[in-house]
């Protein structure tokens, strides 16, 4: 097989490699512009897990990288003038230079003809080659050549930088935070050789503006960076090596590979140098396609589709990782006014792949210091007005939809019970609707008549009586989402002809085109809405719940006068935030207004509609400021549904960076929620500061009992099973290895069962 790599990089190199051993009889022709020894920066860290899979794929190359390898274990953060340490962390880091003097001997040895200062030719001319590797980096021609095919997105951050070396030699990874009267400017250190360290100064597009720096010359940028960290190099030094402003540009592309050309490395995807992985990456790519050629032969099209099957889910997690700790560093200054211990706690688990769990386990006493309390983050209590949460898990808002003309009813009491027996601080009901055009679907939970409340009344009593958790009543009104089915016979899906209900909104304008077109609302109508919600939030009151939420989000009614996608308005409730909020805060005065002022109110908003045009999160956090102005307690931040255009980034914790902005730029306290699964995530946010209170639904769903059980994993006495479920108590740790390992099981026994059938 006669193959061309463009690009001499570690991902073009190391695929090199790997064809001539794995495929003695392939012919390898790199082409690299640059000379053999032109390596731009300084050096490149590898964590501890990476290094396996190297050592496996070629352990020639393996143990002269590792003979060079710089090791060290800690972290330290300089903020402040103080150092704090975590240890125990594990990396390994080579200068670029050396990286690539080892995979070019190593390439050569196997036979591959490599050619330094060689611009490729583009693809087009590359016809003799069975297969063509694009390794040529994040500017790839490449992928420029057949962007039609590749479909790529580069995404330019905010953030100015600059890879400089120093000729001092950290002993660990340091972050040296400066705090400049134009903002932040952040150094990310690490040693590389014995005689030298990589010095990445970053900074805040913003900040690098205010600061004049892209009037100064490379040399007088270097003396300035030295002059802003001259502590931290103690009199040492800074070089540059093709240094240069730059901008990160995360890249990424619809499809790596078309016929026979393939993506590899920086050319496929980058992922920001504060995770360290971008060298990485390349090199497992280059390992993944090796390994796919061995099973799929001189079949290029399948090895490469094979190629991109395994590594695409693996890079995007990696770049998930790697956007979060990236657009850390973007608003790191709303982070430096942290106490020290917490900012170093925040900055080491901002990508979420480091967590509270994670870090205990590393370097205890480093946990024992941030968080010095003997219960679990989770488990300290929160206070908002005269409520005392018992712990931080919220019982997020989910409708049953079972309800009987708004009335909840015995499913209600064992769903909500259930979850009030399940240690939780706060259990949330779902939406309550202030009338019965109000509600979402005919199945929808209310609070527009007395028998509603006397319904809710039982609920309450039980939750307090057994449960002893709070409660909270969510009311709201569907707007231009409602009249439709339930749930489960079609989500936003219309009624059966003849059984709708006409519905209002800011605008006529439909969720979909197949849902109805709303009326918009008259001032009489928004007094009729008004007075419906306080109705609510009398009942709610009378009911006894502990705290009342408003939900302004997901594209209900007063959400749905937040968005300019459907608040479209000329009058005063239109227009700018200040119309669009308008509304919603006069719903808020009137509710707060009969609502005790001892006790909390909540609001649940969307923080971004996840489309272009509109609103968005710095919407969202000047939205809070007006909200915690009008007497909310508590933002609780959720996201999109406000249109069925929108394009969520789904992941893990994904709306909690909505949360902790809001928390840090508006100084409102925040409910976190969405795809917050395990207690080490919960505790990760709170130990961090991000949100106050973590609010978990689809878990509560799986398991009712979801922070009891949080408690006995933790080895934390919660002291809150019900009298009745004292026996039991003692057992989950066990009880639950032995359904996981029972679970393992089974899923071995389908999985052979159905190798069996494939065969
Ligand atoms: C400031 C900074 C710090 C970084 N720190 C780290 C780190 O600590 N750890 C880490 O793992 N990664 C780090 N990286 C990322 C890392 O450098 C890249 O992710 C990695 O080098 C990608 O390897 P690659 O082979 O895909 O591309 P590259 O290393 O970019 O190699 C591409 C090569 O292709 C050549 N080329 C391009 N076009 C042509 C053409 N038309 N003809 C011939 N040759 C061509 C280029 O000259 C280049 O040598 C950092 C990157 C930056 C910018
Ligand atoms: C079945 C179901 C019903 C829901 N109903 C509501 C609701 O009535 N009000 C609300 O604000 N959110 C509602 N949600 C959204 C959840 O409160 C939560 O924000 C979302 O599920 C993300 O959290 P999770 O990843 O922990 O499930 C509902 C979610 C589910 C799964």
């Amino acid at each position: 097989m006669r193959i061309a790599v463009v690009g001499g990089g570690p991902g073009g190199l190391y695929l090199s490699i790997l064809m001539r051993k794995i495929r003695p009889d392939s012919e390898i022709t790199l082409y690299e512009r640059g000379a053999p020894t032109d390596a731009f920066g300084f050096g490149v860290v590898f964590s501890d897990e990476t290094l396996t899979v190297f050592e496996h794929a070629d352990p020639e190359t393996y143990s002269q990288i590792a003979e060079r390898f710089t090791r060290w274990t800690d972290i330290d953060i300089h903020h402040r003038g103080v150092r704090t340490t975590s240890g125990g962390h594990g990396f390994s880091a080579i200068g670029r230079r050396e990286l690539l003097r080892i995979l070019q001997e190593r390439a050569v040895a196997l036979g591959a003809d490599l050619r330094f200062g060689c611009e490729a030719p583009p693809p087009s001319e590359l016809g003799w080659a069975d297969l063509i590797v694009g390794a040529d980096g994040a500017s790839s021609a490449v992928r420029t050549a057949l962007a039609r095919d590749f479909l790529p997105s580069l995404d330019r951050r905010h953030c100015r930088y600059m890879w400089l070396g120093t000729d001092l030699v950290f002993e660990a990874f340091k972050f040296f935070i400066a705090e400049t009267e134009h903002g932040v400017v952040q150094a990310h250190a690490y040693p590389y050789d014995d005689g030298m360290s990589t010095f990445i100064v970053e900074m805040h597009e913003r900040t690098w503006k205010r600061l004049g720096l892209g009037e100064l010359s490379v040399a007088d940028s270097v003396a300035w960076s030295c002059e802003l960290f001259a502590d931290a190099l103690t009199g040492r030094r800074l070089s540059a090596n093709k240094s240069r402003w730059i901008n990160f540009v995360t890249v990424r592309n619809r499809r790596w590979c078309t016929d026979n050309v393939v993506l590899l490395g920086d050319a496929a995807h980058t992922a920001h140098f504060s995770i360290g992985s971008g060298t990485k990456l390349a090199m497992e790519d280059a390992v993944s396609l090796a390994w796919a050629f061995r099973s799929f032969g001189d079949d290029v099209v399948s090895a490469t589709a094979a190629y991109e099957a395994e590594r695409r889910p693996i890079v995007e997690s990696t770049q998930r990782a790697a956007q979060a700790s990236l657009e850390w560093f973007e608003g790191i200054g709303r982070y430096v006014g942290q106490q020290r211990l917490q900012f170093a706690f925040n900055l080491l688990t901002r990508s979420r792949r480091v967590t509270y769990e994670n870090l205990r386990l590393r370097d205890p006493s480093f946990v024992a210091a941030v968080h010095p309390d003997p219960r679990p983050p989770m488990f300290t209590p929160f206070r908002l007005r005269g409520l005392e949460l018992r712990n931080r898990v919220v019982v997020s808002p989910m409708d049953m939809y079972s309800a009987v003309d708004g009335t909840p009813g015995d499913f209600h009491l064992v769903h909500l019970g259930a979850r009030a027996l399940g240690g939780a601080g706060l259990v949330m009901t779902e939406m309550i609707c202030v009338s019965d055009i109000g509600r979402i679907t005919p199945g929808c939970a209310g609070m527009y008549r007395s028998e509603h409340v006397d319904a809710w009344r039982r609920i309450v009593s039980f939750a307090h009586q057994h449960g002893g958790c709070a409660t909270g009543a969510q009311i709201g009104h569907s707007g231009r989402k409602g009249s439709t089915r339930l749930m489960w016979e079609g989500m936003d899906e219309p009624l059966p002809a003849g059984s709708n209900w006409g519905v209002i909104g800011p605008s006529a304008i439909a969720y979909t085109p197949r849902n109805q077109v709303p009326r918009a609302m008259t001032r009489a109508d928004m007094d009729v809405v008004l007075d419906q919600f306080v109705w609510a939030a009398r009942g709610a009151l009378e009911a006894g719940f502990d705290l009342l939420e408003l939900h302004m989000a997901h594209g209900y009614l007063l959400s749905s006068f937040l968005s300019p996608v459907s608040n479209r308005r000329d009058d005063e409730y239109g227009g700018s935030l200040a119309g669009r909020a308008r509304f919603p805060l006069e719903v808020l005065d009137a509710c707060r207004a009969v609502w005790p002022s001892d006790w909390p109110v909540s609001v649940r908003i969307s923080a971004t509609d996840w489309v272009p045009g509109g609103f968005g999160v710095d919407d969202a956090v000047a939205l809070s400021r007006m909200l915690a102005a009008h007497g909310c307690d508590i933002v609780d931040v959720s996201s999109g549904q406000v249109t069925p255009l929108e394009k969520p980034a789904f992941g893990r914790s994904y709306q909690t960076p909505f949360a902790d902005r809001i928390r840090s730029e508006a100084g409102v306290p925040t409910v976190a929620v969405g795809a917050i699964s395990s207690y080490d995530d919960v505790n990760t946010i709170i130990c961090a500061g991000r949100a106050d209170l973590c609010a978990l639904a689809r878990p509560h769903l799986y398991d009712p009992a979801w922070t009891l059980h949080a408690a006995a994993e933790q080895e934390f006495d919660m002291d809150a099973w019900v009298p009745q479920y004292q026996p039991g108590s003692r057992k989950p740790p066990a009880g639950r290895d032995r359904v996981r390992a029972e679970l393992e099981r089974t899923f071995e026994e389908v999985e052979l069962l159905s190798s069996d059938a494939r065969a």
